[in-house]
């Protein structure tokens, strides 16, 4: 993470300001001005312009404007993307930290904290002058008065979880197999205080997980099973939370090879639900939420090896269902399939798969979201979309109508792991239901993952979605 939220008791006449107000609330902030300041910027705001930026004597103000809203999370949004705007041109002037101001009296500091967080994350690892594109900025004040020193706390903790996921998603396969994600696994599970347990290839045998052995056969890097686990003394669950991540850390399609210009040259991000929900495993850990909470991660690349899987080949899975591979770019659920088996084991309260699964559910939603579907009770799903609300990281619900299982029928095995041409996202999930016995939620964010072009907070690349839905929805669930 660049950018670290502080806590602060006032601010002294050398902090650099950022005034966070209404249209009309000059007023407020007008102590903060000379009489000229004053007449520049009421004129500026009359002129409906939203941002200004004052050099005074010893620092800088900048002033943003917040427009009203409909509702309350349109509000936190819109001052997300403000703080968005700010990053672009604090960094312009090279400052390296300010003090927040916000005169809104609607409490928007941790919005406004978690877009200049979110805006100022960089992924820089492999530029050789890293130090020169790095951002000034690296230090947001919070006043005491407006949000608690332990409220801070939680936010920096929740944004390391989005940051690492992020990194997670943009590191290429070249350094990100499915051994290291794991190696990364340990090493956040190490900050965070979660454990960590992994299957090694030889375990995953002896497993007989043979969804994900086939998806691994035309790999040369062995694939692993990450098995991550929070267990406070004081849970307000007795049965565990189990959330399973498809760790795929490269999607060429396999022997079904995906065409390269337009579809291969992001599949880094497939693993991208399993970092979403490592992110969340993290920030629920180190903010010790009283929730008895594992994950599953099921890793591999997916490669066109001499040995690989086949169309038409008959995969007997960890559950012991057979499938008939027909397309072996269909391989996210081959090995989500394995990890919601093992998670029967647990008897769980509930099980949230989260996947890059289908570009079926990308097309459906582009990056603005995510689809669910599952047999978890209305008022769990109402609880997710609830926090995908809160959150804006939105979700919209597909059916799981029986009828669509029709188009999973094999020939030649218990089912099949391709659907028709239409409704993929959903023929998808019916694959998933067939391995599941337990309250159910799945979670396609195949188009929400990453993006080919920066949208305000959203950073280009991995978008880290999924961290702050998990914590919410978890959160909310403690209380
Ligand atoms: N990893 C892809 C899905 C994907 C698409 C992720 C776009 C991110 C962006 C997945 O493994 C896949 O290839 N799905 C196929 C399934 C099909 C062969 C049934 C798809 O959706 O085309
Ligand atoms: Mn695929
Ligand atoms: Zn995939």
């Amino acid at each position: 993470m660049t950018t670290i939220l502080r806590s602060i008791n006032k601010h002294t006449t050398s902090n650099h300001l950022i005034v966070l107000a209404y249209k009309n609330q000059m007023a407020a902030f007008a102590s903060l001005l000379t009489e000229t300041e004053q007449k520049i910027v009421q004129k500026a705001i009359d002129r409906d312009i939203k941002q200004l930026i004052l050099p005074q004597l010893d620092r800088f103000i900048v002033i943003e404007i917040i427009d009203a809203a409909d509702n309350r999370p349109a509000l936190e949004e819109q001052t997300r993307c403000t703080a968005a705007k700010t990053i672009a041109i604090i960094r312009k002037h090279h400052l390296e930290e300010a003090v927040l101001l916000d005169y809104t009296n609607d409490n928007l500091s941790a919005s406004y904290a978690e877009g200049i967080v979110l805006a100022n994350y960089q992924f820089l690892k492999y530029f050789k002058n890293k130090d020169t594109l790095k951002s000034s900025f690296h230090t947001l004040h919070l006043l005491e008065e407006l949000i608690s020193a332990k409220d801070i706390a939680l936010l920096n903790i929740v944004f390391e979880g989005v940051c690492a996921a992020r990194d997670l998603v943009n590191e290429p396969l070249s350094f990100l197999t499915a051994v290291q994600l794991s190696e990364e696994i340990k090493k956040l599970g190490q900050v965070a205080n979660f454990s960590v347990k992994v299957l090694d290839k030889a375990a995953i045998e002896a497993h007989k997980m043979g969804g994900l052995l086939a998806v691994n056969k035309g790999s040369n890097d062995p694939p692993t099973f990450s098995i991550l686990e929070w267990k406070p003394a004081q849970a307000v669950n007795t049965k565990p939370i189990v959330l399973v991540g498809k760790g795929v850390v490269y999607d060429t399609g396999g022997l079904s090879l995906k065409p390269t210009a337009n579809s291969m040259d992001f599949m880094k991000c497939d693993m991208a639900g399993a970092a979403g929900l490592i992110g969340a495993m993290y920030a629920v850990a180190k903010a010790e939420l009283p929730v008895h909470l594992i994950c599953l991660v099921p890793s591999t690349d997916n490669r066109p090896g001499v040995n690989a899987y086949v169309p038409g080949d008959v995969v007997t899975m960890y559950s012991g269902s057979t499938v008939e591979v027909l397309n072996t770019d269909a391989e996210g659920r081959m090995l989500l399939a394995d990890g919601l088996h093992y998670a029967k084991q647990y008897d769980p309260e509930l099980v949230i798969d989260m996947a890059t699964l289908t570009g079926s559910a990308a097309r459906a939603l582009g990056s603005q979201g995510a689809v669910f579907m599952g047999t978890a009770s209305d008022q769990t799903k109402k609880a997710l979309l609830q926090a995908g609300v809160e959150t804006h990281e939105r979700l919209v619900e597909f059916p799981l109508w029986k009828e669509y299982a029709e188009q999973l029928k094999s020939d030649v095995a218990d089912l099949k792991n391709l659907g028709g041409p239409a409704a993929g996202a959903i023929t998808a999930g019916k694959f998933l239901e067939h391995f599941t016995a337990y309250n159910w939620l799945h979670i396609d964010m195949a188009g929400a993952a990453y993006l080919h072009h920066e949208d305000a907070y959203r950073t280009k690349g991995g978008t880290g979605y999924g961290v702050q839905l998990i914590y919410n929805f978890l959160l909310n669930y403690t209380k």
